[in-house]
């Protein structure tokens, strides 16, 4: 981001205070009890998150520690034992919440389903028996590979159940991409459907899961179970492939929940990092359950009367905690939203609030810019009264796609939290409780309580004033991630040694720039390393190099990303070709396609520029800063002494 564009953030003025009657009636209800929550758990961390986990969560042993903290290692509640499916289901069947519907879903073309919390929990112990007769045991990993139907939480849950860790893989993602995963993870179960509805067309899943799987690329994989969403032809094999609904259809509803240490792992979920694959970030049950249990309630203020709706897609995290694990630990109606707005509707989650009175509503700013571009009137057209609260995760928002979400569908008056966090952190981390927090226009306001966040130099040291950095977190909350999947050494590298320890104290590194104001309030400005976030999907440049050196006619590629109206950022991509080859329209197709092939559609870079060589320094790496420049059409300033050839600068500049 720009001096001059960050310069502007920062003199946004305009403040929005908690509406009273919303303040009155919330959890949080005023800046003082906001107060009193983070001093209380700054004074005796421990003791603060004990204290909710004995208020919020049932257990079936109590724990011995706390927290054992060697660094990274973290340890939550050790000794307890818990299971995350009990908390989210079972006991909620002995409550007047057992007839609630806990799950309710919208498919794409507008069929639609209900589950009760009896019923929710009668298919996931079902699913459970599934899982089990089919040989899976607590600590085997089993794939994930969906669409947004009521099956794919199904399957979380009933894995959480018996203890088996899931490794839920976005459906967008190509069957290559799916095939590292489910490698990465060792699975000895996929679980898919035939196809889903997005944007108007089918995506073949069971047709990539047989690519991902075929001559043997998973060995580990031994069964694979298939629900009948879109009914097109697949190729079952004999086996190893079996229907959902043959096998749930006979399977006993008599499954009870397995007692978990409260360390044991929940899931492992891969998300990309500046270099390298995709990581598996591995969360454990009972911290990951308190934490999204607590923001959950704390910062969407769920009350019973709420229906609540996260847009998200349970492949990625968000769609984990807040579609899934911290609504129902609450006990709450969360909406499930299969596919995305569509070419023949786009309209269509203005549809979903007013069909099922939706009173909170949470979605990405990518979403919120595209709604903009569509126009007013087709929210105008709905009922959106029921709404309360609104919220946004995954980018920045800027400032006038906040005014607009809180004039035009907020009627001006719903608060919007706009929410802070990452995979790794497994929950919100910097928030505005909506009761208790007044709220600026591109600010995520301040740190939840318990959470220690700061704004450091690359020596560790605060940085005071508006003056930015590093975003760290400096005390481990219960809700962080554990380690990389089977690399424990990489989590240390990436999270806890970027930023040097200093005197045994450790700092974990979000990889996010942030500045905070005269106020205190934190303002993240994005990645600040090799990272790409495009339409609010986290992408590693390095990943989709890869990609495409991975094609025969590249010889070398750098990928940076380019500011974008609609999708924050966007991919550009600069590619020196093999010898013989030249470029043309056919190839740039060709590159397109292939990264697509690679990844998944969410990947494909908008622009590919062919050039003759890369800017590099004496020691041959990569200058990005410069292609950063030129993608975005900016004058490339700031030293440029370092690179190796100046030529190479100017054909470039010469080329765009
Ligand atoms: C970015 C998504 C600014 C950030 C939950 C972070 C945000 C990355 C916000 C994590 C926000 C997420 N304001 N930036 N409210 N929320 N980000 O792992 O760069 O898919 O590091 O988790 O998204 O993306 P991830």
């Amino acid at each position: 981001m720009s001096e001059a564009t960050i310069e502007s953030i920062l003199q946004e003025k305009r403040s929005f205070q908690p509406p009273a009657d919303f303040a009155k009636a919330a959890h949080v209800p005023s800046f003082e009890a906001y107060q009193q929550l983070c001093e209380e758990a700054k004074a005796d961390p421990a003791a603060f998150w004990a204290k909710l986990a004995e208020q919020e969560l049932d257990w079936f042993q109590p724990w011995d520690t706390v927290l054992d903290w060697q660094p990274p290692a973290a340890r939550w509640f050790d000794g307890g034992k818990i299971n995350i499916s009990y908390n989210c289901l079972d006991r909620h069947l002995t409550t007047w919440r057992r007839n609630k519907a806990a799950l309710i879903w919208e498919g794409e073309p507008g069929d639609s389903r209900t589950l009760t919390y009896a019923q929710l929990h009668r298919e996931v112990c079902q699913f459970a028996n599934v899982l089990k007769q089919l040989g899976v045991q607590k600590g085997d990993r089993v794939g994930i590979y969906m669409p947004m139907i009521p099956e794919a939480a199904i399957a979380m849950l009933a894995c959480a159940r018996i203890g088996a860790p899931h490794s839920v893989v976005f459906g967008g993602f190509s069957a290559e991409a799916l095939r590292d995963r489910l490698v990465d993870a060792d699975a000895k179960l996929v679980v898919t459907a035939d196809g889903g509805w997005r944007k108007d067309a089918i995506v073949p899943l069971k047709d990539q899961v047989d690519k991902a799987l075929a001559n043997d690329a998973v060995p580990s994989v031994q069964n694979v179970l298939v629900v009948r969403r879109t009914e097109q032809k697949v190729t079952m094999e004999p086996g190893r492939d079996h229907w959902w609904h043959d096998l749930q259809q006979g399977a006993s509803a008599d499954c009870p929940a397995e007692p978990m240490d409260s360390e044991d792992m929940l899931f492992v979920l891969y998300t990309s990092g500046s270099t390298g694959k995709p990581k598996g970030v591995v969360h454990t049950t009972a911290g990951y359950n308190l934490y999204t249990h607590m923001t959950t309630k704390w910062i969407f203020d769920l009350q019973d009367t709420d229906v609540y709706w996260c847009t998200a897609d349970v492949g990625w995290i968000t769609g984990h905690s807040y579609i899934v694990y911290g609504p129902l630990s609450n006990g709450a109606t969360t909406v499930m939203y299969e596919g995305a707005p569509r070419p023949s509707n786009p309209g269509c989650f203005w549809d979903v609030i007013e069909k099922y009175g939706v009173t909170v509503f949470y979605t990405a700013p990518t979403a919120i810019r595209a709604f903009i571009k569509q126009g007013e009137h087709l929210p105008n057209a709905r009922n959106l009264t029921s709404l309360r609260l609104l919220g946004t995760v995954g980018e920045p928002i800027n400032p006038e796609a906040w005014m607009w979400y809180h004039r035009v569908i907020g009627g001006g008056r719903c608060p919007i939290v706009d929410t802070w966090w990452q995979t790794e952190t497994g929950g919100i981390m910097i928030t505005a409780l909506p009761g208790a927090i007044a709220t600026k226009p591109g600010s995520a306001t301040l740190p939840f309580p318990g959470i220690l966040a700061d704004i450091v130099n690359l020596e560790g040291n605060p940085v005071e004033g508006s003056q930015g950095g590093y975003l760290v977190v400096r005390h481990p909350w219960p809700g962080m991630m554990r380690t990389v999947y089977g690399d424990p050494e990489r989590f240390r590298r990436t999270y806890w040694e970027h930023i040097a320890p200093k005197d045994g104290q450790y700092l974990y590194f979000a990889g996010d720039g942030a500045h905070r104001d005269d106020d205190g309030y934190f303002w993240v400005m994005g990645r600040v390393d090799d990272v790409i976030n495009v339409a609010g999907h986290r992408l590693g440049t390095m990943e989709i190099e890869s990609a495409l050196v991975s094609h025969p006619a590249v010889a070398e590629a750098a990928v940076v990303g380019k500011p974008d109206e609609l999708k924050g950022s966007d991919i550009v991509a600069f590619v020196t070709l093999e010898g013989t080859q030249t470029p043309s329209e056919a190839l740039t197709k060709e590159l397109k396609q292939h990264v697509v092939q690679e990844i998944g559609a969410i990947a494909r870079p908008g622009e590919i520029r062919f050039t003759d060589a890369l800017p590099k320094t004496r020691s041959g790496k990569i200058m990005r800063r410069l292609l950063r420049s030129l993608a975005s059409g900016e004058e490339v300033s700031g030293d440029t002494s370092t690179l190796e050839d100046r030529g190479v600068l100017d054909k470039l500049r010469e080329g765009a």
